[in-house]
């Protein structure tokens, strides 16, 4: 028996870089997987990537829709029965102008891919969440939450609601026994950093897979005793 073994989580952004590490992560050790994402063909990939004899299942959901979260959260409780873990993945960056110069289409735009996909998603999954069962959520946040940068306001502001977020909901969830934790990644070491900063030290980035084991100790027994947290991981960047 393994760590996560009868446990079902939950991957949102699963077909990403970081989300494909955290469910190959948790495949590993044991989990049952509901990976969703925008682009079906992205996820099927991201499914055949897991380990064999992962129980996994595939949910091609747009994250800014309610109902459809709705639908996706039904469909994995009618196929896996409950929902241990939840982890926020799905997310993004933009570059834009100065904040005085940001569109309002500029700024919905990254306060809807990183705050509104959390919220729906914990909308809907908490209620299915059993408590005292170790439920977990984790959220990722960014580095840039906590100090905010020219050029980055929607994306900094963004980050930062959503630790705030996750302390509101770690202050709600505590006496259900379901920990709300988030991370703050520094760059991670993927394919479009790389291209978009040739010139970086790579060495210094957080590889995914190494921030995929900062989420599963999150979700794991061993931080039974941890909540409201927002966890640097930032490398030697
Ligand atoms: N990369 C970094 O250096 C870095 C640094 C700090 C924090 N983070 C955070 O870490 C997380 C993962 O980053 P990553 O590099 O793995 O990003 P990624 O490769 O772009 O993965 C994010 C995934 O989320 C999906 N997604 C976006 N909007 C969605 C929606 N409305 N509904 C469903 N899925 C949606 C994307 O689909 P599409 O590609 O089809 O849009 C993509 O597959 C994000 O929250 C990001 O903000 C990343």
């Amino acid at each position: 028996m393994q760590e996560f073994t009868g446990k079902t989580v939950v991957v949102t952004g699963a077909a990403g870089n970081l989300g494909r590490a955290t469910a190959v992560a948790f495949a590993r050790r044991g989990a049952r997987l509901a990976l969703i994402d925008l682009d079906p063909d992205a996820l099927q990939s991201a499914q055949n990537a897991l380990p064999k004899g992962c129980e996994s299942a595939i949910f091609a959901t747009d994250l800014l829709d309610p109902a459809a979260v709705s639908t996706m959260i039904a469909g994995v409780m009618d196929r896996f029965g409950a929902i241990h873990v939840l982890a926020n993945i799905a997310g993004g960056f933009a570059m834009g102008p100065a904040i005085h110069e940001t569109t309002d289409a500029q700024w919905d735009s990254l306060m809807d891919l990183n705050l509104r996909t959390v919220f729906n998603c914990c909308r809907a999954a908490i209620p299915e969440i059993p408590e005292w069962s170790g439920g977990r959520i984790v959220n990722v946040s960014a580095r840039a939450a906590v100090r905010g940068a020219g050029h980055m306001g929607p994306y900094c502001a963004s980050k930062a609601a959503v630790i705030t977020l996750t302390e509101s909901l770690a202050d709600e969830l505590k006496h259900r026994g379901i920990t709300v934790n988030c991370v703050l990644p520094g760059t991670l070491d993927t394919p479009q950093n790389r291209a978009a900063m040739p010139d970086a030290d790579h060495d210094t980035w957080v590889p995914p897979d190494a921030l995929a084991e900062v989420i599963l100790f999150l979700a794991s027994d061993a931080a039974r005793c941890v909540t409201g947290a927002a966890v640097p991981v930032y490398g030697r960047s």
